[in-house]
């Protein structure tokens, strides 16, 4: 059983990595194999609406030149995904938008690759703006195929603003460890 989760920030030790880093640890103490990969500060492009995916069918974009196509191969071998973003202008980062349109609709041409799998969103954020951050990550899960999204004892988000701020929030780090003991929990009844 394997979790990926995608770190939206440009910030390779900033506030939204630290909050998955919890998630992570959790889900490994319940013996699921994790892996967080980098997206934010990537150079990657919007999709073209091209619909050649729908074309190829071959669980690809036909987009080369940046890493969309190693991500959406990792988030299709996944059991559980996780996406996080810190909040700009009350949204998520560019590079995680164009990683969920891409994925998501090469995912939807092949016949549904993102099929009743676990997913779950997480934001930082300084002050305001988080729960549209993780609104419009879960628009992704909401129309993927029977995917699962999975929640916490509080809306999945920690507050800071600086790199580490979110270390003192303690409602975070619960709300990160919840997190990951109920993503734990579903992924072991949908893989069972
Ligand atoms: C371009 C930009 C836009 C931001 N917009 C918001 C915002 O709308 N609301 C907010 O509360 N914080 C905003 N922030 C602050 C970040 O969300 C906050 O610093 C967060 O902890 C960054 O996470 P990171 O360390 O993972 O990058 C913004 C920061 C940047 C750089």
């Amino acid at each position: 059983m394997k979790v990926v989760a995608f770190n939206g920030s440009p910030r390779r030790d900033g506030n939204t990595i630290r909050l998955l880093r919890i998630v992570c640890e959790t889900l490994e103490e319940q013996g699921i194999e994790t892996e967080i990969v980098q997206v934010g500060g990537k150079c990657v492009h919007g999709c073209m609406a091209c619909m050649k995916c729908a074309e190829t069918l071959n669980h690809r974009c036909v987009l080369t030149g940046d890493p969309v196509n190693e991500w959406m191969e990792k988030m299709f071998a996944a059991d559980g995904i996780i996406i996080g973003s810190p909040t700009y202008f009350a949204d998520l980062t560019p590079e995680i938008k164009a990683l969920i349109d891409r994925a998501g609709f090469v995912a939807l041409a092949n016949g549904g690759l993102l099929n009743r799998k676990a997913g779950a969103a997480v934001a930082a954020v300084r002050r305001a703006g988080a729960i549209h951050v993780l609104d419009s990550i879960n628009h992704l899960f909401g129309i993927s195929g029977g995917m699962v999204t999975v929640g916490s004892s509080y809306w999945n988000l920690g507050i800071g603003l600086n790199p580490g701020d979110v270390d003192a929030d303690q409602e975070a780090r619960k709300t990160m460890e919840d997190l990951g003991k109920n993503l734990a929990w579903v992924l072991k009844k949908i893989t069972a």
